[in-house]
């Protein structure tokens, strides 16, 4: 029996992943992020108000729901904190708030070594959000890293405290960096643990209970699967598997207990920080694209690089994740152009292809093929099914899906929760 569905992003990030999670949410007893941290922006909008996430799964606005952070995440507990705060401030409760003993802890290291990192890169900068999300990640994997379980345990705490910032310290030095206080990082950081502890357990066995007791869990992607260390288009990635696998790595769930793999996208794409782009405008479409989207960075409020639809790289993301349905955002957004470009394939050195690969010996050598579709949809708010849309939307979604060869099960037509068509 398959209880988990999980919600990933198709493109480079920001494809509206917090919509579709808050809607799903409602049918779902545990809503789980499985990796990233706070370089994840997840914004909903209710009844006009804004709320973004960046750490708490947004399944917590359901209070029927058990919002959980899963073993993958890595944990600036500053961070969290403060969304727990603003939660409670807007009269949200986060009593259903549950973290994994195993997640990471990003310290003032972390996010220091980042900047400098970035500093050394010169002018390959990765571009990344500055929020220690790498150097957590690498200290994990280097086997010095302070789980959640070290940090609640003042003893191990501080242990680990003083050798990391001993160790890193050397290294600030050889740059000239600012000196870390072990000691004063570690009397803030344990107010934080004391605030985080009540709402630490094993998470790995909570799911699994939840799963055994037929309940339905939904697991909320971050980041997306071009940004993947592994899949996407490294070094200009994340340091995590935001995709399939990172879900099952990242919460301890099982694969043979995945149900629906729902890919989220834009009616068009857009990329925060460097790297490969094939379909980008940097033109007068591309601006005019980000200003009637809004493509603002809901964590570092950078513009973002914006373009057409480019659906070689999403069909890239249906073969590695499994995605068995597409969730598309900002049908409004595109609908307000005459004319609107998709591109379904390449042109490699004179050859049509549909093959993807971010290797830059071969995308740097492609073009993008773009078909041409009418637009000027005009007001989509009051479409509540599929066949309500006009005849010009119709026939984009229709090629989107004879190419990926996916079904469309959510059309997003605004930003509001109310502004989305189910299929
Ligand atoms: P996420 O990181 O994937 O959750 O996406 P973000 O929240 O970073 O960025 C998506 C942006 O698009 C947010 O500002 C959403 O409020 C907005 N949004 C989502 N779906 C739609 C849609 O269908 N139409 C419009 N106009 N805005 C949308
Ligand atoms: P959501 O979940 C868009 C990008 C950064 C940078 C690269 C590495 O909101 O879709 P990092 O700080 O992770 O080391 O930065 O990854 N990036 C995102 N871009 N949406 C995100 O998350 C992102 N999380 C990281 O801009 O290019
Ligand atoms: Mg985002």
């Amino acid at each position: 029996m398959s209880n988990v569905d999980v919600v990933l992003g198709a493109f480079y990030g920001d494809e509206g992943k917090g919509k579709i999670i808050d809607y799903l949410s409602t049918n779902a007893d545990v809503s789980i992020r499985c990796t990233g941290g706070n370089n994840a922006g997840h914004t909903i909008e209710v009844d006009g108000v804004k709320y973004a996430f960046h750490l708490i799964p947004s399944g917590i606005l359901n209070e029927n729901t058990l919002a959980v952070i899963g073993n993958g995440v890595v944990i600036d507990p500053r961070v969290l904190i403060e969304e727990i705060d603003n939660l409670k401030a807007h009269g949200f409760s986060v009593s259903n708030l549950r973290i994994s003993d195993k997640a990471h802890i990003i310290m003032p290291y972390h996010i220091a070594m980042d900047k400098l990192l970035e500093e050394n890169r010169g002018n390959d900068k990765i571009g990344t959000t500055a929020r220690g999300i790498g150097p957590t990640y690498c200290d994990k994997y280097e086997r010095s890293g302070i789980r959640v379980q070290d940090f609640v345990n003042p003893e191990r705490f501080k242990n680990c405290v003083i050798r990391n910032v001993e160790n890193k310290n050397k290294i600030f030095a050889l740059y000239g960096k600012e000196q870390l206080d072990a000691e004063k990082i570690f009397e803030e950081y344990s107010k934080y643990a004391t605030i985080l502890k009540p709402y630490v357990v094993d998470t790995v066995v909570l799911l699994h209970n939840c799963i055994k007791d037929n309940k339905k869990l939904l697991c909320e992607g971050a980041q997306a699967t071009l940004l993947d260390i592994d899949f996407g288009s490294y070094p200009f990635v994340t340091s995590s598997n935001p995709s399939m696998g990172g879900i099952c790595a990242g919460s301890g769930i099982s694969p043979k207990n995945i149900g629906e793999i729902y890919g989220v996208i834009k009616a068009y794409s857009s990329r925060v920080g460097t790297g490969p782009f094939l379909t980008e405008q940097l033109n007068e479409t591309g601006d005019k694209i980000r200003e009637l989207g809004h493509e603002y960075g809901t964590t570092t409020k950078r513009p973002r690089r914006c373009g057409w639809l480019d659906l070689v790289a999403i069909k890239y993301s249906v073969m590695v994740n499994g995605i068995t349905a597409i969730a598309i955002n900002h049908m409004d957004t595109i609908g307000k152009f005459d004319k609107i470009k998709l591109c379904v394939a390449y042109n490699h050195k004179g050859k049509v292809t549909t093959d993807f690969s971010t290797n830059p010996d071969y995308l740097n050598n492609c073009e993008a093929v773009y078909e041409e579709f009418d637009g000027n949809f005009g007001d989509l708010s009051n479409c509540k099914t599929k066949e309500d849309l006009p005849i010009n939307a119709k026939n984009y979604l229709k090629r989107i899906e004879e190419v990926l060869e996916v079904p469309v099960k959510f059309i997003g037509t605004g930003a509001g929760r109310e502004n989305l068509i189910l299929c």
